[in-house]
């Protein structure tokens, strides 16, 4: 009874990691969303607008879970290319780091300076939040748990 128990808490974790995840609030992403609808928009696959936006940037449905640089019909920088090509498939604590500072971002990651995004816009608070509302519209966001969401399950197994 109680293995059970715990067992069903183990697989809510990890079927939830979007929750697992510290304090974003994907209702005030919402809103701080609005510092980048000027240039992306929030579209499902089925033409649902979630948030109308700008074209100078890609689509952000889905975005969590998803490969770097690889959004359909965006002609990407090279650095966004490469980054995606050095393996990075965005999970929320990346992208909170990605969008405070896109281009130190990416020389992190590729260890490449010369690289530059053409994401010029960098959020110096809120990121949580905006990530927490961008997973939410993420599907494949189950698919890159958050690091702590594993071992929570871990400890809530053995406890
Ligand atoms: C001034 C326009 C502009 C604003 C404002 C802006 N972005 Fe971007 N963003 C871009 C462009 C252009 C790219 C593509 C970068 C490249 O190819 O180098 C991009 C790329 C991205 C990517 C990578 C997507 C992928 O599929 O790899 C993410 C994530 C992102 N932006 C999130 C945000 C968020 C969140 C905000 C608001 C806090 C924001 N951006 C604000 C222009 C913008």
């Amino acid at each position: 009874m109680k293995i059970s128990m715990i067992a069903t808490f183990a697989a809510m974790i990890v079927a939830v990691p979007a929750m697992a995840q510290d304090a974003g609030d994907p209702a005030k992403g919402e809103k701080e969303f609005n510092k980048c609808k000027a240039c992306h928009m929030v579209q499902a696959p089925d033409g649902t607008d979630i948030v109308k936006g700008g074209k100078t940037g890609p689509n952000l449905y889905g975005v969590v879970g998803r490969k770097a640089g690889a959004a359909e019909g965006f002609k990407f920088s090279d650095a966004l290319i490469k980054l995606g090509e050095a393996g990075e498939i965005w999970t929320p604590e990346d992208l909170e780091h990605y969008i405070t500072d896109p281009n130190s971002y990416v020389e992190e990651k590729t260890g490449e300076g010369k690289l530059k995004t053409k994401m010029t816009f960098k959020l110096r608070k809120g990121q949580a939040d905006v990530v927490a509302f961008l997973a939410a519209h993420s599907p494949d966001a189950g698919a890159a748990p958050a690091e702590g969401a594993a071992e929570e399950a871990a400890e809530a197994a053995s406890n």
